[in-house]
């Protein structure tokens, strides 16, 4: 087990590819971040105001749940986060 952590989240796969590439350089470990209620492609629309996306980035105080927490962080020294915005 590493002590970098690299957790990254990602919908259509582009920041997948780097976190992995990342993990690799650094020795790190990876963790996919899932979301409660996966986003489908409608909601991903970040150029129509209305969609679930949109209305949740500009609420900056909305925290989507997340499926998979991280059971600990003890050993984790250093963390990676990877998101694609
Ligand atoms: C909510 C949201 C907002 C985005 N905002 C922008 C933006 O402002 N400018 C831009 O060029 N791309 C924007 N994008 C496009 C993403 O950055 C781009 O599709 C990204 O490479 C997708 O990465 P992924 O395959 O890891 O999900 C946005 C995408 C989403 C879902």
């Amino acid at each position: 087990m590493s002590e970098i952590l690299v957790a990254y989240f990602s919908a259509t796969g582009i920041t997948e590819k780097l976190a992995k590439k990342i993990a690799n350089v650094v020795d790190g470990d990876l963790h996919e971040i899932h979301p409660e209620i996966p986003y489908s492609a409608a909601d991903l629309d970040w150029m129509n105001k209305n969609s679930r996306s949109s209305v949740e980035m500009n609420d900056k105080l909305f925290r989507p749940a997340i499926a998979n927490k991280l059971e600990s962080t003890e050993n984790i020294k250093i963390l990676i986060l990877a998101f694609p915005i």
